[in-house]
């Protein structure tokens, strides 16, 4: 099966790293193109991977069978409107990457009736490392999910969703989620630090203690209580030290975040809503 040719419209932060993550995966340079409107831009990314660039969009989703939107949210219903001709001339299947732009929105900004499968990555797809959920409209074939799904594979973990509704919970996880790790990071290390421990050697104990945690609960497929469990002894340490945290709700904490960061995803996503289709 060939390669499909693929158009990042927006090579900033998160279309880059597309871009380098499926030639990484082994796409052809020469099926992919980037549209950005600085040249310098168009000229690193064309040295840096050899593939095709152009500061024109419509040229890009001329020759595309895909049309990834990875431009900023508030200009989405600007760049989609602009794009309605050739996108109906074209009927590439659409991938949007852009936070709180819903389905219905981008398919009217494009004209009706065209294949969309709407993304959230988060930032540590730009390491490689991200996590992505994706939610497909109903146009979407069986094939063109997959070759979506392939697209945010190439930079990190992707899965479906079976409501678009979940996309804000989603956007309160893992999208401002790695915030709440650094967050969690910082704080642990101030605590070290506070106990006696200078701050480098805080720093990288802290760090190489998050990601052993988080590889060790990836590669051992187990549960997280059962991971937890098994490093909590009786009278230990650990156990008293997860008492405390207990013992001022962290879990609570942790709930009314997620539910104030997916209230935001929904007032955003209106105020977007509101703002193209007015
Ligand atoms: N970064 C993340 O971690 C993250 C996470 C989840 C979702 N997203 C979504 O990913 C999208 C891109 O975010 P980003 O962080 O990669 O932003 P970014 O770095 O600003 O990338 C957007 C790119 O689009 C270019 N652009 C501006 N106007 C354009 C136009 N008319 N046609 C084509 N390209 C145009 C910008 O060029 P100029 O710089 O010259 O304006 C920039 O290079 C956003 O919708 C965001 O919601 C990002």
């Amino acid at each position: 099966m060939s390669h499909p040719i693929i158009a990042i419209i927006g090579a900033g932060n998160m279309g880059s790293s597309l871009i380098g993550g499926l030639i990484r995966n082994g796409h052809p340079a020469d099926r992919l193109w980037a549209t950005d409107p600085r040249s310098e831009k168009r000229e690193e990314l064309k040295e840096t991977f050899a593939i095709h660039t152009t500061g024109d969009n419509a040229a890009a989703v001329q020759a595309a069978d895909i049309v990834v939107f990875a431009v900023k949210p508030q200009i989405f219903s600007m760049v989609a409107g602009s794009l309605h001709e050739a996108v109906q001339l074209r009927k590439p299947l659409v991938l949007s990457i852009a936070a709180g732009i819903t389905l219905s929105s981008i398919q009217h900004w494009l004209g009706g009736n065209i294949a969309i499968v709407r993304a959230m990555p988060n930032t540590p797809a730009l390491i490689s490392c991200g996590a992505a959920a994706l939610y497909a409209n109903e146009e979407v074939t069986a094939e063109q999910r997959s070759k979506a799904e392939s697209i945010l594979r190439s930079v990190g973990v992707a899965i479906w969703l079976s409501d678009e509704k979940q996309m804000d919970t989603v956007t309160a996880l893992s999208g401002s989620g790695p915030a709440y790790f650094f967050l969690m990071m910082e704080a642990l290390q101030q605590a070290a630090q506070q106990c006696g421990l200078p701050e480098e050697t805080a720093r990288l104990l802290t760090l190489q203690t998050a990601l052993g945690a988080a590889r060790m609960a990836i590669e051992s497929g187990k549960q997280l209580d059962e991971l937890r469990h098994n490093v909590t002894s009786p009278g230990g340490t650990t156990e008293r030290a997860v008492t405390v945290l207990e013992e001022n709700n962290i879990r609570d904490v942790f709930l009314k975040a997620v539910q104030a960061a997916k209230q935001r995803s929904e007032e955003l996503a209106r105020l977007m809503e509101g703002k193209g289709q007015g």
